[in-house]
């Protein structure tokens, strides 16, 4: 797993926890609290029931047009605030802090997680440029010198690295295209083919036997080279851009996709061998 997707499956889970401890202060803050359980105060009830009501008070209606002031029986009215209420007040405003606390928390654990998700791969990675290593080492595993080819599979672009000559381009679907690395001069040249099968986006295995690509989904069949030769396929597998570093490193540009349609003259015989499907 990249660094990457592991930041973000962090966030996610910071995000649920968040979002668990926000239920979880507003269950506890509900009406459904439960039953309130204390000891029972004999002193205060006594008191209680030895207290005389209070008579109550009668607040004459204000005159019309007459706001300046209250009256002052209505200020005689007033109770002073208990410290319950206070209590209230303070319980109240801690739960709103906290409740204000986790859904921000939230939204910005959201909102990172999003961005992180969304935001474009500047380096590294699938969909940018990636170097796979001297070219000169390359060439040596896909071609292994007993005239077979070995297809080098290179996670990192998702892409089969197979060989291609300068004289096998002329007249090939992908002459003019930026495709072939390495083939100046008459030496053997690369091609870095998506394993992802066109048809509906497996992962297309190689088949030293048949010297092709076997797809298990559906059965289509690709040659060494990626060109289409039976199946529900409707181009060759696409390719990618290639380049060399100053240093002789083959880079390949996974943000670069080629797609080419069914080859009409193909580049290498197929299938040399039983099928592995
Ligand atoms: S996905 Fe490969 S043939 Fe259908």
């Amino acid at each position: 797993m990249s660094a990457t997707a592991i930041f973000v499956t962090a966030l996610i889970g910071i995000g649920i926890l968040v979002a668990a401890g926000v239920f979880a202060v507003a269950w506890r803050r509900g009406p459904s609290a439960g039953p309130i359980v204390g000891e029972f105060d004999k002193d205060a009830a006594k008191r209680d029931v030895s207290r005389k009501p209070e008579p109550e008070t009668t607040v004459p209606p204000p005159e019309a047009g007459d706001d300046a002031e209250l009256p002052a029986a209505l200020e005689d009215a007033r109770e002073p605030v208990s410290a319950d209420d206070l209590g209230v007040t303070r319980r109240m405003f801690l739960n709103r802090a906290a409740l204000g606390l986790f859904g921000g928390g939230f939204l910005g654990t959201l909102s990172i997680s999003m961005l992180a998700f969304f935001w474009p791969k500047l380096k590294g990675g699938f969909g940018s440029k990636i170097n796979a290593g001297p070219l000169a080492d390359l060439r040596a595993q896909v071609v292994p010198g007993d005239g077979s080819i070995q297809p080098v599979f290179f996670p990192e672009a998702q892409a089969w690295l197979v060989p291609m000559g300068a004289a096998e381009l002329p007249g090939s679907s992908f002459e003019g295209l930026p495709v072939v690395a390495g083939a100046e001069g008459g030496e053997q040249g690369l091609m870095a083919l998506w394993q992802k099968c066109v048809h509906l986006g497996c992962r297309v295995p190689e088949c030293l036997s048949s010297q092709g690509f076997e797809c298990p989904c559906h059965g289509s069949k690709y040659n060494f080279h990626g060109e289409y030769d039976s199946g529900p396929a409707p181009r060759n597998m696409d390719r990618f851009a290639l380049e060399i570093d100053s240093q002789g490193n083959l880079i390949i540009d996974t943000g670069a996709v080629l797609e080419t349609p069914r080859a009409v003259v193909k580049t290498i015989a197929y299938p040399q061998g039983p099928s592995c499907l």
